[in-house]
């Protein structure tokens, strides 16, 4: 691991490229925190704080109550929630100390610029009213500003996924008849806690047998059995900043015919997508990608019968594939997504696609394809009845528990293409790195 970037240097490069992006003159604009939430009916007891990521990317930060505020003629300053005697008695200190301006003198600081335009981004300060429009504009610039990862984000993404790693090689000898979901989620998560995630970044999804099809998931105490699939889909978080891997694995170390084919084509569908991903390229097409080999092994396999335009057109390639191809993630597991300026409003373009931008360097985005056989979209009559002659029912029928199979990486878009965050978990076990390169038809033959 690479030393660990200044935060100060970064911080500083931040605030620059942002001011230099929104290019304001005489507006001001605040960047609120957010604060604590109860939980309701607790008393006193509140969800776990993570401050807003449009806050947390200007002042590396993580505290409620802060207030960052900028002036075009003045520059930042950052007011900060006072230290009480009440923190102290429950809480402690904060880590690391507190600079800034105590969050009493932004009153005063507002009250010498009440005429001018004021824009909030973040979470909401009490009491301010911004005007949309300009807040809108200025959220789009700030992400753009967001969306290419500096060295810190970086450094701090790689040591989640090692956590992650570590996370994925704990579990995998739990994966054996009798063990519950709940059982090895259990064990993933310690052991990404003891190789430095500081928190999960989603709630674990470990999913067995049919319930492998629900794409997000809670570890049940369902007991896995020999010949079941489990998807796993998590990620440690570190200082803010997130790793989202699935891996889809047997129990009782191999895959049955049917779930050895629809494997090697998911995973084919996401090499195929993977090899897409370099600057310049749209989502959308990184997602046509996968769709299509997708579409095509699923003729080959004998559930989608006609050309591979026409399933995608018709939407029944989503019958299996129901989700987008993935997301951007860094500052928590969906980063500045978000719109693009000049395509605000723009429909999704496919069903459930996250982003719709075209791929920059600096970015990181998980590429994650699925197949699954999920009984609220298949045994649905309406479906049924648009798709009729494009998928062979009474082959569906038979498969109606499969589960589902997703694999998911993190790839960081380089200037000459793409660099996996990730690739270090095996896809199946005893697995290593260099067995992800293979095409479908190797895989496959
Ligand atoms: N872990 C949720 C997702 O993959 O987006
Ligand atoms: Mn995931
Ligand atoms: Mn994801």
């Amino acid at each position: 691991m690479h030393d660990a970037p200044e935060i100060a240097g970064q911080l500083e490069r931040r605030r620059s490229a942002v001011a230099a992006e929104w290019g304001l003159t005489d507006e001001v604009v605040l960047i609120g925190s957010g604060d604590l939430i109860s939980i309701p009916g607790r008393a006193d007891l509140t969800y776990p704080f993570r401050a807003h990521s449009e806050y947390v990317y200007l002042t590396d930060r993580n505290r409620p109550g802060g207030v960052l505020a900028f002036d075009p003629g003045e520059g930042w300053v950052d007011f900060v929630a006072p230290v009480t005697e009440r923190d102290r008695l429950w809480s402690g200190e904060p880590a690391g100390g507190l600079d800034g301006t105590t969050t009493s003198a932004l009153g005063s600081w507002l009250a010498a610029r009440r005429s001018r335009p004021l824009a909030v981004l973040g979470s909401p300060v009490p009491g301010q009213s911004a005007e949309g429009e300009l807040t809108d504009r200025l959220r789009l610039a700030l992400s753009q500003v967001r969306r290419p990862k500096d060295a810190l984000e970086l450094h701090r993404m790689r040591i989640a996924a090692l956590a992650t790693r570590a996370a994925f090689a704990a579990v995998m000898p739990m994966l054996a008849e009798g063990v519950s979901e709940r059982e090895a989620q259990i064990e993933l998560e310690a052991a990404a806690f003891r190789h430095g995630g500081e928190a999960m970044a989603y709630d674990t999804i470990v999913g067995s047998g049919p319930n492998s099809a629900v794409l997000h998931f809670a570890p049940s105490s369902r007991r896995f059995h020999t010949g079941d699939l489990v998807l796993i889909d998590a990620g440690a978080e570190y200082r803010g900043y997130a790793s989202d891997i699935t891996r889809t694995y047997p129990v009782g170390g191999a895959l049955t015919p049917i779930q050895g084919e629809l494997h090697s084509l998911v995973r084919a569908a996401e090499r195929a997508a993977i090899d897409a991903c370099r600057p310049g390229i749209e989502w959308r097409e990184v997602h046509l990608t996968a769709a299509r080999v997708i579409a095509d092994g699923l003729v080959e396999a004998g559930f989608l019968r006609g050309g591979i335009d026409t399933l995608i057109e018709s939407g029944a390639v989503w019958l299996f594939f129901p989700h987008g191809i993935g997301h951007l993630v860094g500052l928590g597991v969906r980063d500045a997504g978000g719109e693009l300026a000049g395509r605000e409003g723009r429909p999704a373009p496919f069903p459930n696609l996250r982003i719709d931008l075209p791929l920059e360097t600096g970015m990181v985005v998980t590429v994650e394809p699925g197949i699954y056989f999920v009984p609220a979209l298949l045994e649905d009559p309406d479906r049924r009845r648009r798709h009729r002659d494009r998928v062979d029912w009474d082959r569906v029928d038979a498969h109606l528990g499969f589960g589902g199979i997703r694999i998911e990486d993190n790839l960081h878009i380089t200037a000459d293409g793409h660099e996996s965050l990730t690739a270090d978990v095996p896809v199946l076990a005893g697995e290593s790195a260099s067995h992800r390169a293979k095409t479908r038809q190797e895989t496959r033959t």
